[in-house]
């Protein structure tokens, strides 16, 4: 059994519901900026060995909770899981960032892939979710994730992190029916893979489409949009994840808010280059809204921080459906004591915002 949930505010904003204060959570908040997270890993002896492990990705994830009092937990993991357990060989070099041993390059790559078992290569995960939600004792919700095809494809096929993920988009060019039969194959690992999470105890989506922002318009609905509006209804379709809130997040993405809100997701990130008051306008009340402090504000003095977190707020403005939130990840140089100001600014301000 597990434990009733003792803050739903995060949830609720989600809902668009009021809340006492506004909720925060940090994309990131289990990372290297926390000593006892480098402590953990180094016991772990790769970042890997730590994801792999439901023990080490438990006390991960609840580090930040001892520390700061946030809304939500996320289950620590990567996005990047899908591919390794595809095959593709998952590693990350010391200060490199991933690599795969086996990038996908040709129609035969792309043709063997197939979905991975969610009891089998990828029950790690599942183990981690259930001992997560055991572990919280309901004190906050457990968010479950996965990256989006168009992110994890941008991996896949360049091997490694980079600036432009040229490789995928001169497929997406060159090769368009290969393109779009990767993209299938990882809607069908991402919905598969999202509902095992529902399933083993996640109590909200979040959809991390990192460099849906590289792609125009057009490509951004053929190559991104698509995908994860098929996810969307694959989510909407199935008892486990059906009542879940999903958030989908596309990093640089802005002008495209008004169509994500339509996909039938329940929020949106936003990153920093956007003003909140027109992202509210663009989504017109269908969808939250989650974001959107730049992240290297958190680098700044307790005061600025303080300042920019309620500039953030005010932009929302006294309406239900925010949720507080960086505008990308925290960095692993900010101060811990950086991210207390943040937390207990949001939950001080949020509460004078409402009365
Ligand atoms: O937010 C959380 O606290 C949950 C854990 C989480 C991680 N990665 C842990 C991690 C989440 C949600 C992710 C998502 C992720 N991973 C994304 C999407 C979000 C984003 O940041 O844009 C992407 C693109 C990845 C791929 C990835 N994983 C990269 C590019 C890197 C290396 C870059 C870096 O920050 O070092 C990782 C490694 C990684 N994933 C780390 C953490 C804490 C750092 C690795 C370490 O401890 O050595």
């Amino acid at each position: 059994m597990t434990d009733a949930l003792k803050n739903d505010r995060f949830l609720r904003a989600l809902r668009r519901e009021a809340t006492d204060t506004t909720p925060i959570w940090v994309m990131r908040q289990a990372g290297r900026y926390l000593p006892e997270y480098r402590a953990t890993r180094e016991r772990a002896g790769s970042f890997m060995g730590l994801a792999q492990n439901p023990e080490y990705a438990c006390e991960v994830t609840l580090q930040p909770l001892e520390r700061f009092e946030l809304d939500a937990a996320i289950l620590f993991s990567d996005i990047l899981t899908i591919p390794d357990a595809m095959g593709l060989g998952l590693s990350f070099a010391q200060g490199e960032g991933p690599q795969f041993a086996h990038p996908v390059r040709s129609a035969a790559d792309i043709a063997k892939l197939a979905v991975p078992d969610m009891d089998g290569e990828l029950r790690y995960v599942m183990d981690a979710v259930r001992l997560i939600r055991r572990e919280l004792h309901g004190r906050v919700p457990l968010i479950g994730f996965s990256g989006s095809p168009w992110t994890l494809a941008c991996y896949m096929v360049e091997g490694h992190g980079s600036k432009d993920f040229a490789t995928l988009k001169t497929m997406c060019w060159n090769q368009p029916k290969l393109a779009h039969q990767l993209l299938d194959t990882l809607a069908r690992a991402v919905a598969t893979y999202l509902i095992a999470q529902a399933a083993a105890g996640a109590q909200a989506l979040m959809i991390f489409d990192t460099w849906g922002g590289l792609l125009g318009p057009a490509p951004f609905r053929e190559f991104s949009l698509r995908y994860m509006t098929r996810i969307v209804a694959a989510l909407k379709a199935d008892p486990a994840s059906r009542d879940l809130p999903v958030t989908l997040f596309s990093k640089g993405a802005g002008q495209h808010l008004a169509e994500m809100a339509d996909t039938g997701c329940t929020a949106l990130g936003v990153d920093w280059t956007m003003d909140l008051t027109d992202a509210r306008h663009a989504v017109a009340g269908k969808v939250a809204l989650q974001g959107n402090l730049d992240p290297a504000v958190m680098r700044a003095s307790p005061e600025v921080i303080r300042r920019e977190a309620r500039a953030v707020m005010d932009s929302y403005g006294n309406h239900p459906g925010h949720v507080f939130n960086l505008g990308h990840g925290i960095t692993p140089e900010v101060d811990p004591a950086h991210m207390k100001v943040l937390v207990d600014e949001v939950h001080a301000y949020g509460r004078t915002l409402r009365s």
